[in-house]
Parts: C-alpha cells; structure tokens; sequence
C-alpha cells in the first residue's frame, strides 16, 4: 500500500527555495550539475530549470546499491562524465541520502579531480539511516526512516514516474 508524503506542489515549492539558495550563493558563476542517475533524473530536470542563472551545465554518473528494498552496501559507479570538473563548481544532485554511503564515494570519487568547489544536494535526507557522517549542502526535506517511492524514486525500477512522493508499506 502507499500513502502520500509529498504531493509535485509541495515538491515543487521547495525546489524553487532550493534553487534560489543555488543562484544567491553561485550568483552567475559557472556550476556543473552532477545528477546521479536513475533517481535524480526527475528531480535534476526540475531544479536544474529553476536555477535562474545560465552558466550552468548537466553531467551524469550512474550509482546503484540498491536492491529492492535493501541496501547492499557497495556502490556501483558508472562515470558518465564529458567534462573535466578540475577547478569547476561542481553541484552532485542526488535523491535521497540514506546510509550516506553512495554520497560518500560520490564525493571522493569526484574530489580526485580537484574541482575548486563540490556541494551536494538531495531532494529528501533519511538522517536516522546514517552508516557514515555525511551532511548535505542543500537539502529539500527531511524524512523518517521509511522506503519512498515516486518522482523518480523506485521500487524494484517501477513507479520512478509516479508525480507525488510516496511511502510505502507493507499493511
Ligand atoms: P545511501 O544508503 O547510499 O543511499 O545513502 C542512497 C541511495 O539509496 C536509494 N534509496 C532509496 N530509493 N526509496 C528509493 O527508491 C528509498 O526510500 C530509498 N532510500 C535509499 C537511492 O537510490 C539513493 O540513491
Ligand atoms: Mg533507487
């Protein structure tokens, strides 16, 4: 069964404050969005077209460890990077920080390139999940240690295209 957690309205509303925060602290600097595939795709697309300023362009990097409902513990990353980030602003736009465990090597991984700024934003935080300390630059909402789905976020690969956030459970 699911129940609504967050409707695209309300989803939608915080991006925009989400997006505001990018564009006050960047001004029109340039930034390279790293959105980390599949679960960011939806909400990537959203901020990525509220950010006012221009001078900004979208990269992908694939990172799986989920399966089902249950973290494996080891990141898969598939580097799908066109561009060289070394001396860039470099924002990774992530889903959702759970065990912090795919940010974590995210943000390794792509700090071997020495970019000259790497900021984190995750659309929802699941602090009461965390294996490793981790603490995301913008954060869209903080939520209670439940399995969502929608808006891009799936279980077993379906309901990514559902609009609203949902949590779903078993009764
Ligand atoms: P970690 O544990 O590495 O997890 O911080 C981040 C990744 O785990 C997936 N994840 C979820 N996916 N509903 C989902 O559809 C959830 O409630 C959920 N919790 C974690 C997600 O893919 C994210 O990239
Ligand atoms: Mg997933």
């Amino acid at each position: 069964m699911k129940r609504i957690l967050f409707t695209n309205e309300i989803i939608q509303k915080r991006i925009k404050e989400l997006a505001e925060s990018i564009d006050k602290d960047f001004k029109n600097e340039e930034i390279i969005f790293v959105c980390v595939l599949k679960g960011a795709f939806i909400f990537t697309a959203d901020i990525f077209k509220s950010i006012q300023n221009k001078n900004c362009t979208i990269e992908f990097i694939r990172a799986s460890s989920y399966i089902k409902q249950e973290s494996s513990g080891s990141i898969n990353l598939i580097n799908y990077l066109e561009t060289d980030i070394n001396n860039k602003n470099v924002i990774i736009v992530e889903d959702i920080l759970d065990t912090g465990l795919t940010l974590k090597s995210l943000v390794e991984f792509l700090n071997n390139s020495k970019p000259k700024n790497l900021k984190t934003c995750v659309l929802l935080d699941k602090k009461a999940r965390r294996k490793v300390e981790f603490e995301a630059d913008y954060i869209g909402f903080d939520i209670e240690d439940k399995f969502v789905i929608g808006y891009g976020l799936d279980y077993d690969e379906k309901f990514r295209n559902s609009s609203h956030i949902y949590y779903l459970s078993g009764k």
